[in-house]
């Protein structure tokens, strides 16, 4: 097959994949996905994607092993060695000494995989503050697009024996030397933060419950915010550019001013302003630097990504939205016929919203239980709080105060409601 009719049919897959699967590819490198996705295909004989894409419609259960075999989970505990060390002499410290003495602190490891980068954390932190005052102030969020990776990592349990040897079934392109699923841990840390079983190790499950895990797409979520470290390592290396430029951007968004960005060895940052400034470059660590202008914030809003220039006129309406957008507490607006019209990212994120959820009638979505009927509160003109709202998830329980605002036109004819959730992501428990 010609390399353009080949590439035609790459992208129909990932069309494919991104319009009935939810899945979008279309941002990652096509290097690395070209050999991932013909490394899949030389499995099971399998030699164009066109017959590939027809194979993954009839076989329900390969779409799973395909999202395994692309987004490769291969991790470890302090992974590069001499950085980790640098974390933990120079940024941590200064963390450390930037706060009052009992201040709060935030850490977010992005693209944790099977959790042994955020337990590596977990140690440094434990070391740095000590266990007691680590439980007490230290909030870690480890999110993964990979729900099977997260599931591994909420286990915090590790394996003592020795990784298989390679076999000629593995994948070459893949760096993997044979080594227990403990390696990279020094035996005093080991002892201290691990409880021993048979095989394995467990981390200490009170440490543990410091950890908020959740399903996070880079590419689509809003960021958490307020973070004092940014951890987020090995990930960007496989999004094209333009991706990275818009991760780089909410990751400045979820920083502290104050706050430190730790890459992967291979990763630099990508944007024509110095949204970061270098801390290390050897080790990949970044503060944060000029202010985000409003081109850089019209980068985060998918809906904008890309058609920047030709819409820039509308600027005043862009940036409004982009407001609404990047808003961090959750919003949503509701018209007078009791639709859905908009949700901002933070809703997306916190409610599960699908892009389908635009437009239907508020009350068949779950969250309109949160709020009862639309209309009573369009009996005053005035804004209503409902407070201390519970709202349960499969894993937890959140309690949200609801700002219901009246939205009227100048002619004082009622158009619908904007709904703002505060106190959500902040409040939720393990
Ligand atoms: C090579 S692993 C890196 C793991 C770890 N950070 C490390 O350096 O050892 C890459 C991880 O990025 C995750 N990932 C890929 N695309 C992502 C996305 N769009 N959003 C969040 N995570 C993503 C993959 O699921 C995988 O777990």
């Amino acid at each position: 097959m010609d390399l353009p009719q080949a590439n035609q049919e790459l992208e129909s897959l990932l069309n494919y994949l991104k319009n009935s699967r939810g899945c979008d590819l279309t941002g990652y490198k096509r290097s690395s996905l070209l050999r991932r996705f013909r490394f899949r295909m030389q499995q099971i004989n399998i030699n164009s994607y066109q017959e590939y894409l027809k194979y993954l419609q009839n076989n329900s259960e390969e779409w799973l092993t395909l999202l395994n075999t692309v987004l490769i989970n291969y991790t470890g505990f302090f992974r590069d060695r001499s950085s980790w060390d640098y974390l933990a002499k120079e940024i941590i410290p200064k963390i450390i000494a930037s706060k009052q003495k009992n201040e709060s602190i935030r850490v977010w490891v992005a693209g944790c995989a099977s959790g042994e980068e955020v337990y590596s954390l977990v140690m440094l932190w434990a070391e740095a503050l000590g266990i007691e005052s680590c439980l007490e102030r230290v909030q870690f969020y480890a999110t993964d697009i990979d729900e099977e990776a997260i599931k591994e990592a909420r286990q915090a349990t590790y394996q003592s024996n020795p990784v298989r040897e390679l076999s000629p079934d593995d994948d070459p392109t893949l760096d993997i030397v044979p080594h227990t699923e403990l390696t990279g841990i020094s035996p005093y840390l080991l002892n201290k933060y691990f409880q021993h079983h048979k095989d394995s190790y467990t981390f200490d499950p009170q440490l543990r419950r410091t950890i908020i895990f959740a399903r996070h797409d880079l590419v689509k979520n809003a960021p958490i915010s307020k973070i004092d470290l940014l951890v987020c390592r090995n990930v960007l290396i496989y999004f094209t550019p333009e991706y990275q430029a818009t991760i780089f951007v909410r990751f400045h968004f979820a920083l502290k001013d104050t706050g430190f960005l730790f890459l992967g060895k291979a990763e630099s940052i990508i944007n024509n302003r110095a949204i970061f400034t270098p801390i290390s470059l050897k080790h990949r660590i970044y503060a944060k630097g000029l202010d985000l202008d409003l081109n850089d914030h019209l980068l985060i809003n998918p809906k904008t990504h890309f058609k920047r220039s030709n819409e820039r006129q509308d600027s005043k309406n862009f940036f409004w939205q982009t407001a609404f957008e990047i808003n961090p507490l959750p919003q949503i607006a509701v018209n007078l016929h009791n639709y859905l019209i908009d949700a901002n990212e933070a809703a997306h994120l916190l409610f599960g919203l699908k892009l389908d959820d635009l437009n239907r009638p508020f009350n068949q979505l779950e969250l309109s239980k949160l709020v009862g009927e639309m209309k009573t509160f369009y009996e005053n003109p005035h804004q209503v709080t409902l407070t201390d709202v519970e709202w349960h998830t499969a894993t937890d329980t959140k309690y949200f105060d609801i700002s219901i605002v009246p939205v009227y036109d100048k002619k004082k004819t009622l158009l619908g409601a904007i709904l703002t959730f505060s106190d959500s992501v902040y409040k939720l428990h393990n």
